[in-house]
This record gives C-alpha cells, structure tokens and sequence, in this order.
C-alpha cells in the first residue's frame, strides 16, 4: 500500500478510538516521538504512528493497549520500594510495560510489526533501565485507601483536581493505577514542552497535582 494512505488510514482508523479531544495534547511531530523524521534512519518506513500503533494485525499483549504494534518487553524489573512508601508497585502494567518496552533498553526500536531484529536501541540517556529503584515509582494502585493512609502526604484522586479538567483519578491514573502517563504524554505534552510532560513546567507544578508537600 502506498505510505500516504496508509499513515492516513491509521490516522483515521485510530481517530475512531480517541477518548476524548485533548487525547493529543501536543503535537507528536515536535517530539522526540517524531520518529519519521529523525534518527539513524532506523524508521525507513516514512510512517510516524506505526513504529507504535497498526490498524491491523496488532499485537494487543499487554491488557489495555490500543492496536499496538510493539512486542511486550519481557524484563524481570526491580520496582521501587522504600520503607517509607505505604503503596508496594509491583512489575509494570498497562502504559508503564508499552513505554518500557522501548525505554528499558532490551528490545530494539525497529522491531515493531513483523520485523524480528534490529540494532538500534534507545539511548542510554533515555534509557530507564530494567532496574525502577531510581525512578519515580510507577504501576502501583493509587486510590483514596492510599492518600488516607499516607497522612495528608498525598492527595484524594477522587475529589482533587488534576488540573486538566478531571479528578487526578480520572485524567492521570489507569485502572487506578500511576503510570509512566500519569506524567507523560507519548504523543507531546502540553505545549509542546520539553520531556513531553503533561504539565509544564515540571517542578513544582507536576508533583503538586498528587503530593501536598
Ligand atoms: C512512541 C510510541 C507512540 C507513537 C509514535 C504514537 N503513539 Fe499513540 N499511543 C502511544 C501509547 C503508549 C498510548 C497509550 C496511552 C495510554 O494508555 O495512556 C497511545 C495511545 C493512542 C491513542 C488512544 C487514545 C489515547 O491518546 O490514549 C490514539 C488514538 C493514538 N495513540 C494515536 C496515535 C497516532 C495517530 C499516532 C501517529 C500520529 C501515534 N499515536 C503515535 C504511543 C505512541
Ligand atoms: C518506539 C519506542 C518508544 C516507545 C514505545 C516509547 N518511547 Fe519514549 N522515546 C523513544 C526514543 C527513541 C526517544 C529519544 C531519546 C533516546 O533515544 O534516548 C524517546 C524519548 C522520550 C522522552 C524524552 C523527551 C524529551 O523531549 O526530552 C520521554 C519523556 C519519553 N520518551 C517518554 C516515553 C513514555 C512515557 C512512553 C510511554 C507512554 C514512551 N516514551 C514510549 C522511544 C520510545
Ligand atoms: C511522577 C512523574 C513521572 C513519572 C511517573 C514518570 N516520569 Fe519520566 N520524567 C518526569 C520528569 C519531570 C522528567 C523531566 C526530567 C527530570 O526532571 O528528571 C522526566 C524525564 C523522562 C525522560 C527523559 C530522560 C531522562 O532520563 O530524564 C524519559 C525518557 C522518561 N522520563 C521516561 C519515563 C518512563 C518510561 C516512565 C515510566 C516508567 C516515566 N518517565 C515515568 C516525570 C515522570
Ligand atoms: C499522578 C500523581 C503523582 C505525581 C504527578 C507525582 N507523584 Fe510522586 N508519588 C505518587 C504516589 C501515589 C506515590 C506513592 C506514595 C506511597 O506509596 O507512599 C509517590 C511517591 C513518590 C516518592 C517516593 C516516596 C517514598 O516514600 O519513597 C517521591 C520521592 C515522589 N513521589 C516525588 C515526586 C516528584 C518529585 C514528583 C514531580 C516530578 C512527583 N512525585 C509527581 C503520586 C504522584
């Protein structure tokens, strides 16, 4: 099929799944996620959604994962643990393992579709790594439960706002759990900021949506 049509026809086709208006934030293009026109020249197809989204034959592996075209990452990941967290993340689930499944450095970027090999990995600057303690915990259920418990350290994701419209709940949490995109948004952040983040500027802004101090 000719490129064009095809980026159209994934553009159309996932345009019918789009949750609501803002689901692009930013402009995907203007990021580091712009694969069809930067690097190495690992993304030969042209095509900017299908080094992660295929309208067909997608490999729905990790539960939540809208026609994606990337394998599941297969690490076995430390999770962050502190004594002093009251949540206990576990392995990385819904949006974490997709995003991981390039930044942890074990699967190649040009295997997304039936491509089987590669040699391009992503760079050790953007790299997170199989190990999670020096990360931002990540995949752990973040409800009302924990913000009672943590003392007043964490706000209610039902009741507080996030700032983009909704509860915290509702905008930046996945089957209730804090992923990589309770922060980030793989498509751009909000106008077109730096590390694609969902607020801007990251510090304090971001963490105060979640933490009272
Ligand atoms: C670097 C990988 C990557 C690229 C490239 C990418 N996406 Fe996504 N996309 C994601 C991830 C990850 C999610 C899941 C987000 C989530 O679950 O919160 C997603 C989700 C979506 C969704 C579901 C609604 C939403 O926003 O959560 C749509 C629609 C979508 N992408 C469209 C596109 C289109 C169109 C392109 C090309 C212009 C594109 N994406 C390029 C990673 C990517
Ligand atoms: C197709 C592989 C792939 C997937 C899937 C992917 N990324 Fe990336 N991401 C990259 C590459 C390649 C870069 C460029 C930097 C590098 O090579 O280290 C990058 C860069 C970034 C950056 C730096 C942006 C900047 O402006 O400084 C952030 C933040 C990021 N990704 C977050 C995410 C998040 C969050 C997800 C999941 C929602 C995700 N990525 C999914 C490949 C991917
Ligand atoms: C609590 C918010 C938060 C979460 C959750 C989060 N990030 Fe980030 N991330 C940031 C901020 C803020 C930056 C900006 C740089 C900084 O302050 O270190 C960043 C920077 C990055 C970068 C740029 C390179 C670097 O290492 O600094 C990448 C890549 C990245 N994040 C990927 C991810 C992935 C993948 C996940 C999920 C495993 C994730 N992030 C989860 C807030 C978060
Ligand atoms: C979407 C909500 C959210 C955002 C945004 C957020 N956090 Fe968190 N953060 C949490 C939750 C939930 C925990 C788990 C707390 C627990 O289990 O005790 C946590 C844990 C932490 C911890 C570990 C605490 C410990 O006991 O080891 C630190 C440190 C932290 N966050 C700092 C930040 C910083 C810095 C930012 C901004 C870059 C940020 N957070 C943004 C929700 C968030």
């Amino acid at each position: 099929m000719n490129v064009k049509i095809l980026e159209t026809a994934i553009i159309a086709f996932l345009a019918l799944i789009i949750s609501s208006p803002e689901a692009m934030g930013g402009q995907i293009e203007n990021t580091m996620h712009g694969f069809a026109i930067m690097y190495d020249g690992w993304n030969n197809t042209g095509e900017l959604c299908v080094v992660c989204h295929t309208p067909h034959h997608s490999k729905n592996t990790v539960s939540g994962s809208q026609l994606w075209n990337r394998d599941d990452t297969t690490a076995n990941f430390t999770p962050y643990s502190r004594h002093s967290m009251k949540s206990t993340p576990g392995q990385p689930t819904g949006p974490s393992r997709l995003c991981l499944g390039c930044h942890d450095g074990t699967i190649a970027l040009e295997r997304f579709g039936d491509a089987t090999s590669g040699n391009h990995y992503i760079s050790l600057w953007g790299r997170i790594g199989t190990n999670l303690m020096n990360d931002h915990p990540v995949s752990m259920v973040y409800d009302s439960t924990l913000s009672n418990i943590s003392g007043a350290r964490l706000r209610d994701p039902s009741t507080s706002p996030s700032t983009l419209g909704g509860t915290i709940g509702q905008d930046l949490l996945r089957n209730s759990r804090l992923e990589c995109t309770s922060c980030h948004n793989p498509h751009g952040g909000q106008n077109n900021n730096g590390y694609m983040l969902l607020k801007w500027p990251a510090d304090p802004q971001l963490c105060l949506v979640c933490h009272n101090k």
